[in-house]
């Protein structure tokens, strides 16, 4: 397992919309990608950006909206009705031989690896076994200069 840079920030949120907002008037946001859904997760879906050193990208704040009540978003939100912090995601350079560590290491890897917003591989760990943080492993992109 090597860790790489952190990709982005999840944030659960009724309404992505109100949050574009927020993020653009409260907190300055230059560049906000265009929302897209998700069905086969159940989620509404946008990207922040926010700037990294010397022009390179950042991290990103993903945006989460749940596209109906089944979405596991939905079960968050009936907790933290404002909304929230949900996961972090770090990028790895291979995401096969990181989810056979973190099974070796007897954490608990929730369902299949599959393909996540990114178009990359992902898969997520219980937050129970990560020092309490859901955790979503991610295939860095190739050619990306991250
Ligand atoms: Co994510």
């Amino acid at each position: 397992m090597i860790l790489g840079r952190l990709n982005h920030v999840g944030i659960a949120t009724p309404s992505i919309d109100e949050s574009i907002a927020f993020y653009r008037e409260i907190m300055g946001a230059q560049l906000i990608r265009a929302p897209f859904d998700m069905p086969v997760q159940g989620v509404r879906v946008c990207f922040v950006e926010t700037p990294g050193p010397g022009g390179t990208e950042g991290t990103q704040i993903e945006l989460l909206e749940p596209l109906g009540p089944d979405s596991p978003v939905a079960g968050f939100l009936a907790k933290n009705p404002a909304g929230g912090q949900h996961h972090l995601c770090y990028e790895v350079p291979d995401i096969v031989a990181a989810r056979a560590w973190f099974e070796g290491q007897g954490k608990r890897v929730l369902g299949e690896t599959r393909i996540g917003a990114h178009g990359m591989p992902v898969f997520f760990v219980h937050p129970r076994d990560m020092m309490g943080v859901l955790t979503e492993i991610m295939e860095s992109p190739k050619g990306d200069k991250h």
